[in-house]
């Protein structure tokens, strides 16, 4: 079994890059088959989310060439063929062929979406935003077969702001006859860097990064190319590493507005930082204060994030709380960390964190994507050697993370054992 080993305690110092955002590159491909002509995606992560979309896509028809961050897609030849489960699963975003091949072909045939088991993120609100704009929804089993005779334009009242919707619905909509508004729509930087595509390949979206965004549906759409903004989850994972243990450690490629919640939480916990440019450069402080973190839809602290900032929690001298509101289940990393001497109390959605706490390296679990990243970073700043074992869902979203880490002094390989 591929496991991570971490031995820790090192000062880390050195310049880490910031790959492209795995949860715009996870809609960008998809929405890349909306027109028969080729589209190119920069700066895209070798990720497997990334491999196993670009499996979808050369099931489907399309050809993929894919190196040095740069993704070419040609649609030309793309049907809608039925998307079996073992490509559907393996990622959430398997998803986005809804909105893109009803936008193309205006049939569907895919499997339920897996990803990160993190709560039960049913996908109600994609179906019925579907169903107002035409198309019939059937369900058999764990299959979905979508149609639309008449894809129209609907207006659409998101009760949750989803991401996932918001984006489902933007790529039905760009080729639906008519105009279609979504209200409550998230407002996430990835909601922003698809409709730059989308309008870049000849789609008609206004609003985009506000909580109502405006589609005039069009005919076809052509060829473009998309630049994928940073990843702002990788970022704040390699930040907050930096503020523990970064003398001086510079986390270079960030946009530092998509990044200010953390920012904040990290200086008002006395993180001692520098923002220049798209850089911002770490060194390390004796001593962090607690805080009080709540989850929240962009602009609020990211639920990503939430993960790796327990660990922040940790070292901070007192007692922290911790509220996650998106998923229910997001707490695998809690009996991970306690192993490992952290002093958690937690139930459900909420946790109290009280610190500082000398954590020392034992083995450990990764449930999920996030729970990894935090994980890897209790390694780092743990007495003695931590061995990370269930790394594909670590891998799933971070490109190079061990290379990355190792490059700024880091004690840390992938073992087989
Ligand atoms: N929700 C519903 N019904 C729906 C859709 C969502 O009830 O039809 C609920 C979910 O259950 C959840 C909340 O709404 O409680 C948020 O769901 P959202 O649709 O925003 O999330 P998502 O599209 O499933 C994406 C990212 C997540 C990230 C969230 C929030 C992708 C592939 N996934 O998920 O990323 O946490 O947005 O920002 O883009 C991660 O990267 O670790 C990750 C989980």
């Amino acid at each position: 079994m591929k496991k991570i080993k971490i031995v820790g305690n090192r000062e880390l110092k050195g310049r880490i890059e910031v790959s492209g955002a795995k949860n715009s590159v996870v809609a960008l491909i998809p929405a890349a088959i909306m027109t028969e002509e080729k589209v190119e995606i920069y700066n895209v992560p070798n990720i497997s989310d990334t491999v196993n979309l670009n499996n979808i896509i050369e099931l489907l028809g399309g050809k993929i060439e894919f190196g040095n961050g740069i993704l070419k897609v040609d649609g030309k030849n793309v049907k809608s063929m039925p998307i079996p489960e073992e490509l559907s699963v393996p990622l959430r975003a398997s998803y986005y062929f809804m909105g893109a091949l009803l936008a193309r072909c205006k049939h569907v045939e895919i499997y339920s979406p897996g990803g990160c088991k993190i709560g039960s993120r049913p996908i109600d609100l994609h179906l019925k935003a579907f169903k107002k704009m035409g198309v019939s929804v059937i369900k058999e089993k764990n299959k979905f077969v979508l149609h639309a005779d008449d894809l129209h334009g609907a207006n659409i009242y998101l009760d949750i702001a989803s991401v996932g919707a918001t984006i489902n619905i933007l790529f039905a909509a760009s080729m639906a006859r008519g105009t279609t508004i979504i209200e409550n729509a998230a407002m996430e930087p990835e909601i922003v860097n698809v409709v730059s595509l989308l309008n870049n390949m000849g789609a008609r979206i206004s609003g985009a990064g506000t909580s109502k965004i405006t589609i005039v549906g069009v005919d076809r759409l052509h060829g473009a190319n998309i630049e994928t903004i940073p990843d702002r989850i990788e970022a704040g994972t390699f930040m907050m590493i930096g503020a523990l243990i970064g003398n001086p450690l510079c986390i270079h490629n960030i946009i530092p507005e998509h990044v200010d919640t953390l920012i904040a939480k990290l200086r008002d916990m006395g993180a001692k930082y520098k923002i220049d440019g798209d850089s911002i450069i770490f060194e390390k402080v004796e001593k962090f204060l607690p805080v009080d973190i709540k989850t929240l839809v962009y602009p609020g602290f990211p639920t990503d994030l939430g993960q790796p900032m327990a660990v922040m929690l940790t070292q901070a001298a007192g007692i922290s709380n911790f509220e996650e509101t998106i998923y229910e289940s997001r707490s695998g990393h809690f009996p991970e960390l306690i192993k490992m001497g952290a002093t958690i109390e937690f139930d459900k959605m909420y946790a109290k964190v009280s610190g500082p706490s000398n954590l020392k390296g034992t083995e450990v679990t990764a449930t999920d994507l996030r729970a990894g990243a935090s994980l890897i970073i209790a390694g780092l700043i743990a007495e003695g050697t931590t061995k990370i074992s269930n790394i594909e869902y670590i891998l799933r979203g971070y490109e190079d993370i061990v290379e990355k880490l190792k490059a700024v002094g880091a004690d840390i390989e992938i073992i087989d054992e």
